[in-house]
């Protein structure tokens, strides 16, 4: 999946609101970086409008065929309010993450130095904060049973061993020290199995500490003590929840950047946030957690660390600058806050 040196094909995917706006800043950055050979697709509500379907076989294969793939956001009230069994874009990053078996989504939640203060948490709270959230990101009850049943709705939550334990398995390679396995096993089952099988998985890793902590308990203690966390290991739908609370602890959740990754294939970049409806149009859009994605692209997809490192010293040197976005409580535009990052680079 790697790629040394130049010429990496990327396939990038806007989608939808904000998307196109911090896509076309990170396009700007990879330009500045060079040697990209870059086919834009469309995904999400924008593919809808095209062809009437959130992903296409085509932009499927064309993901597959990729180096790495770069999207922005998906969806927007449009396609929210249109009826049952209507496509929604949301079905087209499940899609796109089923059909390349993305099953690991990594959320680093590292608050920068010059952020400390722009956390609604005080700066003791956040100093020392170094977190990784490793999500499983193509089971449970995003993808079991779902339907209507006369005046009933009903989701299942679904997973098995094998799916736990390829899970676990990364978040046992990428801990230093802790992994911090989140269910809730005093109410559901599938939890009950997580636990016993992360329990199978941490035997063969006696260099790294395990503890299981309930998911509750979890939301809590990451505004608590955010410090104590290292590797949190969770299923997907908790891992949704938990890592835009943790994105609070950089100061915005335009700040977090993600990882998907899977079976060995090109992996999924993509920043934590969502399309952000609200202020889509208005020039306003944080791009920091999309160059994020950009960093995480060259260093995990594309083997480029040094320009990802670029990317991050250019990031944290912008803000020490006093770059501020709105989210972050400045006035600083998409646009400024792009030159800001580039004349850093
Ligand atoms: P959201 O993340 O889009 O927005 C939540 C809040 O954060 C909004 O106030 C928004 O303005 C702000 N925000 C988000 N990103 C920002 C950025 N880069 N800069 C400044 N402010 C930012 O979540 P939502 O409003 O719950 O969802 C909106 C749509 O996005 C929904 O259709 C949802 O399904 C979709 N969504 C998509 C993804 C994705 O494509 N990966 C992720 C989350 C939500
Ligand atoms: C995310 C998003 C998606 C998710 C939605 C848009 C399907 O919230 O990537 O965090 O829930 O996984
Ligand atoms: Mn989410």
């Amino acid at each position: 999946m790697s790629v040394a040196g130049g010429g990496a094909h990327i396939v990038v995917l806007p989608g939808d609101g904000i998307g196109p706006e911090v896509m076309a800043a990170a396009r700007r950055l990879l330009d500045e970086l060079g040697a990209f050979e870059v086919e834009e697709q469309l995904v999400g509500g924008a593919s809808i409008d095209a062809h009437g379907t959130p992903l296409t076989d085509d932009v499927l294969a064309a993901c597959r065929a990729a180096d790495a793939v770069l999207l922005g956001a998906v969806g927007g009230p449009r396609w929210d309010s249109r009826g049952p069994g209507s496509p929604r874009p949301e079905q087209g990053l499940l899609g796109l993450r089923k059909g390349m078996e993305l099953f690991a989504n990594l959320r680093p939640v590292r608050p920068i130095p010059a952020l400390l203060d722009a956390s609604p948490l005080r700066r003791e709270r956040i100093e020392g904060t170094d977190l990784l959230v490793v999500r499983e990101l193509t089971g449970g009850i995003y993808f079991g049973d779902s339907g209507r049943r006369g005046d009933e709705a009903f989701d299942t939550c679904v997973y098995s061993v094998t799916e736990i334990e390829r899970i676990a398995e990364v978040a046992f390679s990428l801990a230093r020290r802790r992994v911090t396995s989140v269910d809730k096993a005093n109410v559901l089952e599938t939890s009950r199995l997580w636990r016993e099988t992360v329990e199978r998985v941490a035997a063969a890793h006696e260099e790294v500490d395990l503890d299981h902590m309930l998911v509750d308990n979890a939301a809590m203690q990451l505004v608590a003590r955010p410090s104590a966390f290292d590797v949190i290991l969770t299923e997907n739908m908790f891992g949704d929840i938990l890592s835009d609370e943790a994105a609070m602890l950089t100061g915005s959740i335009g700040m977090l950047p993600s990882a998907s990754v899977g079976a060995g294939g090109p992996g999924v970049f993509e920043p934590v946030h969502g399309s952000a409806p609200d202020i889509a149009g208005t020039g306003r859009a944080n791009p920091l957690a999309m160059f994020g994605s950009v960093a995480m692209m060259l260093r995990y997809g594309l083997d480029r660390e040094r320009d990802a490192a670029r990317i991050e010293s250019a990031l944290d040197r912008a803000l020490e600058g006093g770059l501020r976005t709105p989210d972050l409580g400045g006035s600083a535009s998409t646009e400024e806050a792009t030159r800001a990052v580039l004349a850093n680079l």
